[in-house]
């Protein structure tokens, strides 16, 4: 089994590929960070596959997700992971612009060029980490919630087209709450979970080829109260 996870240099993609590796999956782990991959490989340099990219450089992006394709010859799971945000009470546009490239147009990008090849394979599986932020507006961080609510939809109008399609292809919507990792900023968490708990929730989300899953598992409460309580969201 080989799978590629965009954003596997920390956080919650470092622990899914170390999961997967476990697994058995030939892994190709990519981020912008070479000696944070090259730090993961050394834990299974047999398994390990690496490739370095910025995922907002899309003619970057585009040859990178080509090579690894063309190595692995089989894909069997993509998991689009990479993200970011920062706390922009000053509506700074640098941050905001920087969101919008990372978590919408390199993402998308790569979920395009994943389900072409899931397409062409007729099987594969495409895994997106979108948020529960994608439930309601930011406050301190408008980019960042809304980019995941595109994600989210996104990954819904891409199940739809498979639907259409009749093809063996699964695509997840995971929507993580608050995980202890580098990205999470401010005082304003609650909930946070350990990443390890993280990412064996996301592994089984993907072994049962879930559509979506909240992760950790009490986050679908907060799901469920934006979709019910009029107002909030
Ligand atoms: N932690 C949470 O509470 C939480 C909650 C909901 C959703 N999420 C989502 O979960 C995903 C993983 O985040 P995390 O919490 O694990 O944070 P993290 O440790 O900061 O990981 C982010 C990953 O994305 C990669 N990345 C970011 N920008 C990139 C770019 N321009 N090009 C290539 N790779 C890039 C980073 O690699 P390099 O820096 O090496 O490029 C890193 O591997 C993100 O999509 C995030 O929005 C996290």
């Amino acid at each position: 089994m080989n799978a590629i996870i965009i954003g596997a240099s920390s956080g919650i993609g470092m622990e899914l590929a170390r999961l997967l590796v476990k697994e058995g999956y030939t892994t190709y782990i990519t981020g912008r960070r070479a000696d944070r991959l090259e730090a993961l490989r050394a834990e299974a340099p047999e398994q390990y596959r690496i490739k370095v990219f910025d995922i907002t450089d899309l003619p970057a992006s585009d040859r990178a997700f080509d090579e690894m394709v063309a190595d692995l010859g089989t894909v069997d799971l993509v998991v689009v992971n990479s993200g970011w945000g920062d706390i922009n009470k000053k509506l700074d546009w640098a941050i905001e612009h920087t969101v919008i490239q990372t978590n919408v147009v390199g993402a998308t990008n790569l979920c395009v060029r994943a389900m072409h090849v899931f397409y062409a394979q007729n099987k594969g599986h495409l895994v997106g980490i979108s948020s529960i932020a994608s439930l309601i507006g930011g406050r301190l961080n408008p980019a960042y919630n809304a980019s995941k609510a595109f994600l989210s939809n996104y990954l819904h109008g891409l199940q739809l087209a498979v639907k259409s399609r009749k093809q063996p292809i699964t695509v997840t919507d995971i929507r993580p709450g608050f995980v202890r990792t580098d990205l999470v900023k401010g005082d304003r968490v609650f909930w946070m979970q350990p990443v390890e708990k993280a990412a064996r929730q996301i592994l089984d989300a993907i072994k049962a080829k879930k559509k979506k899953a909240y992760i950790t598992k009490r986050w679908a409460l907060f799901g469920w109260l934006m979709k019910h309580i009029s107002g909030w969201a």
